[in-house]
């Protein structure tokens, strides 16, 4: 039984199949087109997705899109009453995209298969869960856990902000919910704008940022009252009330109301590009502090109402690595399973394991997700581009290993492609850049020559399971295959993926989960002692990951990669 998952129109479409509730292809559209969080119909993932699984549109069970567009709409439209005549603009020029291809979904969403249909078939249902049942589905349903706490935290969906749920067995129950406008993913996305990020993408930049804060200065101590005095009301419970005076996005394409934060913060917004100053610090240091708050009270609620010892997260939040790291140290669950395409994205694997397991109450739970290398193979590339660099080709693959770990010892930096892409915001060794992180100097290189980013975000370690808790103070952890958890470093040898505060994002790896960067860290720590790599993802500045050969040879054609290995062949820039 074959069901197509599909999330799109917001940020970050996806297409996803699911077979006998196993996911077994996802990816992202962005990797397709280009444009980075392409919010479009992912019609090129839904082909993919198709092709690779050798599946007719009319064979699959349901089609299953991650919300509701009718109650989103339902939303909209009350917001407005709500606030009338204020947001008359917004709303005016929201409502032609919102009845031309966002209101009618399923026949956009028809529109968009028919040209993929083959013969004389049917195309079959599509169903719409809610978009917090598809992150809590997202998340529940591939821990493998028979019971949980689920925790879903993202900007919005149809009017929900937050949800709390229990999962047992096939089922997933709703205990509490918040809704917009209370939103915790909104009030940090309110703080992105105005520190000069874009929304959607930039909040991993304010939380690099927020290392630079410093907690005991009175700077930070006067920002962080501020926001609990006079933007946010917390309750013991976690819940919250967004103080509708500050925030824009009720009734205006705003974030922010800029007079009322410059009047309370003394600060003006930046503009991208001007100049990061020690109060923007301080005022990211701030609302990750809050956000960290909130986020444990939430859970603490939620331990508290079912007292389930193991604990699911998805929904854009979930992204937040410092607060997740928080949560793990907090001691209150001894299990956390967090999907790694927590954002919307992951709505699309989510809504597909919802259908699968809530149509079938009965049935036996499967291991249903165990790797984030869903997307494509990485193919041949065109012969042309590749032709005009050096080639040397490996009959073996330890060798392989042997020369690569030997130019990442030399201070090279690497662009290392293998297998199938991964899912979701991280490139998790198969389309990514890797280094030698005992050189300090390494993240300035690796800035110079490729990714172009502001100085002030951190590259993440990627390290041999067995070995993580000689690096990081790990607890209790053992495994942190996805990066979405920071720890405390306490080995001084890796500065190039130690943050500012002492910290990393560590992804660890095991043989079963990536065999080919498993094989490259062992022989990396065989010659050098040391078992981490740098692992940044495979792209230009502000460009999507890197899909497949073709997209690989582009970015090493237009940076100044030193090396770039696809499969068993290296590429180097000495010219033929
Ligand atoms: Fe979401």
């Amino acid at each position: 039984m074959k069901v197509l998952g599909i999330s799109a129109f917001y940020h970050d479409s996806a297409a996803v199949i699911i077979e006998d509730g196993r996911v077994v292809l996802a990816a992202q559209e962005e990797r397709f087109s280009g444009i980075k969080n392409d919010a479009a119909f992912p019609s090129s993932a839904i082909q993919f997705c198709l092709k690779e699984s050798k599946t007719e549109l009319s064979e699959l069970k349901a089609i299953v899109f991650y919300d509701k567009p009718f109650l989103k709409f339902e939303r909209i439209l009350e917001t407005y009453l709500s606030q009338a005549p204020k947001g008359l603009v917004s709303f005016l020029k929201s409502m032609p995209i919102w009845i031309k291809d966002k209101l009618y979904i399923k026949r956009t969403i028809r529109q968009g298969l028919l040209p993929m249909m083959e013969g004389n078939g049917r195309l079959p249902k599509i169903y719409f869960p809610e978009h917090h049942l598809s992150h809590a589905a997202s998340a529940y349903y591939p821990s493998g856990f028979d019971e949980a706490l689920i925790l879903t935290v993202d900007g919005v969906g149809e009017y929900t902000t937050t949800s709390l749920a229990v999962g047992k067995g096939n089922s997933i129950t709703q205990l509490r919910t918040m809704a917009f406008p209370d939103s915790l993913g909104l009030l940090y996305a309110a703080f992105t704008y105005y520190l000069g990020f874009r929304i959607n993408s930039g909040e991993y930049k304010v939380m690099g940022l927020s290392s630079y804060g410093d907690s005991k200065s009175k700077g930070f101590k006067d920002y962080y009252w501020k926001i609990k005095e006079s933007l946010i009301q917390i309750h013991d419970d976690g819940s919250f009330k967004l103080n509708r005076k500050y925030f824009g996005f009720l009734t205006g394409l705003r974030m922010t109301k800029d007079k009322h934060w410059e009047n309370l913060f003394g600060i003006k917004r930046r503009i991208k590009g001007e100049a990061i100053s020690s109060k923007h610090q301080n005022l990211a240091k701030a609302i990750q502090v809050v956000t960290e708050e909130i986020f444990l009270k939430i859970a603490t609620e939620g331990k508290r109402l079912t007292d389930c010892t193991k604990i699911c997260l998805a929904g854009g939040v979930a992204l937040n690595c410092v607060a997740n790291g928080v949560l793990v140290r907090s001691g209150l669950f001894e299990s956390i399973y967090i999907q790694p395409a927590a954002g919307d994205a992951g709505g699309a694997i989510g809504a597909a394991l919802a259908y699968y397991h809530l149509s079938r109450p009965e049935a036996e739970r499967k291991k249903t997700f165990s790797s984030v290398y869903l997307g494509p193979n990485p193919g041949a590339g065109q012969k042309e581009k590749a032709h005009s660099f050096k080639e040397n080709t490996f009959s073996d693959f330890d060798l392989l290993c042997e020369e690569v770990s030997s130019l990442l010892s030399q201070g090279k930096v690497i662009g290392w492609v293998q297998g199938r892409m991964e899912f979701g915001p991280r490139a998790l060794g198969n389309r990514s850049i890797l280094a030698d992180p005992r050189k300090d100097w390494m993240q300035d290189r690796i800035n110079l020559k490729v990714k172009n980013r502001e100085e002030f975000r951190p590259f993440a370690p990627v390290v041999l399971e067995e070995d993580a808790h000689k690096y990081f103070d790990t607890g209790e952890v053992k495994a942190s295959p996805f990066m979405l958890v920071t720890f405390p470093v306490i080995d001084q040898s890796i500065p190039a993926v130690t943050h500012v505060d002492g910290s990393a994002r560590v992804q660890t790896v095991n043989q079963e989960q990536n065999e080919k960067l498993f094989m490259l860290l062992k022989v990396f720590k065989e010659t050098t002692g040391c078992s981490v790599l740098l692992n940044t993802s495979l792209n230009g500045k502000d460009q999507p990951i890197a899909c497949g050969a073709e997209e690989a040879l582009t970015i090493f054609a237009e940076s100044q990669l030193d090396y770039l290995v696809i499969k068993n062949t290296i590429f180097s820039k000495e010219w033929n």
